[in-house]
């Protein structure tokens, strides 16, 4: 990282979300730490009503929805807007749509996802509720870089914890919660200091 008149130049980060937007919260509250290397400049959202657009505008970041009917259409509007903040890294947390092919490949080693589970295992949706349907004695968060096939790109981080006895789906879906919001910044970590 560059030292810009005295001053850190720090990566600048998109990222992409549908809804909630808790892995977001947590990246913009890393990103405003004391020795960040990271700036949070874009949020897009597939999804006009994301609770995640509420913070984005309350932080004052820049945010965009975008309508993802016409994928070809999204990708030029989407690589322009993140040409133009010099984004360095796009960040998917609870993203829900699948990006075009030649976005990806553009991106490459530039995009990454989180996903709840240990992949390779459990790609894909209702995770938690599958976990325990099969009686699985561990379950985690997985970052990984986004390729062409769903939730099945090169693993940077992934975190392991044990399900108890008494554990549902849904007390599950929150102790993992809790170390997806830990572990998305260390892998951020992790790939900008590799770039
Ligand atoms: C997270 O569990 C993430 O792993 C998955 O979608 C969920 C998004 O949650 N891909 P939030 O919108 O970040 O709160």
């Amino acid at each position: 990282m560059k030292k810009l008149n005295g001053e850190l130049n720090k990566f600048n980060l998109a990222v992409f979300i549908s809804g909630r937007g808790s892995n977001l919260k947590s990246i913009i509250n890393f990103s405003l730490k004391k020795n960040s290397i990271y700036n949070v400049k874009l949020v897009i959202s597939n999804n006009k009503d994301a609770n995640g657009l509420k913070l984005a505008k309350k932080r004052k970041i820049k945010n965009y929805v975008i309508n993802f009917t016409n994928s070809k259409k999204l990708s030029k509007k989407v690589l322009l807007k993140l040409k133009r903040e010099n984004i360095k890294l796009i960040c998917l947390a609870g993203f829900m749509k699948i990006l075009p092919y030649y976005f990806i490949k553009l991106y490459r080693g530039k995009i990454i996802n989180i996903h709840p589970s240990l992949l390779p295992k459990y790609k894909g949706l209702k995770t938690h509720e599958r976990v325990i349907q099969n009686k699985e004695k561990y379950t985690g968060c997985t970052v990984h870089y986004v390729n062409k096939h769903l939730d099945s790109g090169k693993i940077i981080l992934q975190k392991k914890i044990k399900i108890s006895k008494n554990d549902t789906h849904v007390s599950i879906g929150k102790k993992v919660l809790k170390i997806e919001h830990k572990i998305y910044h260390q892998a951020i970590i992790k790939v900008l200091s590799n770039l």
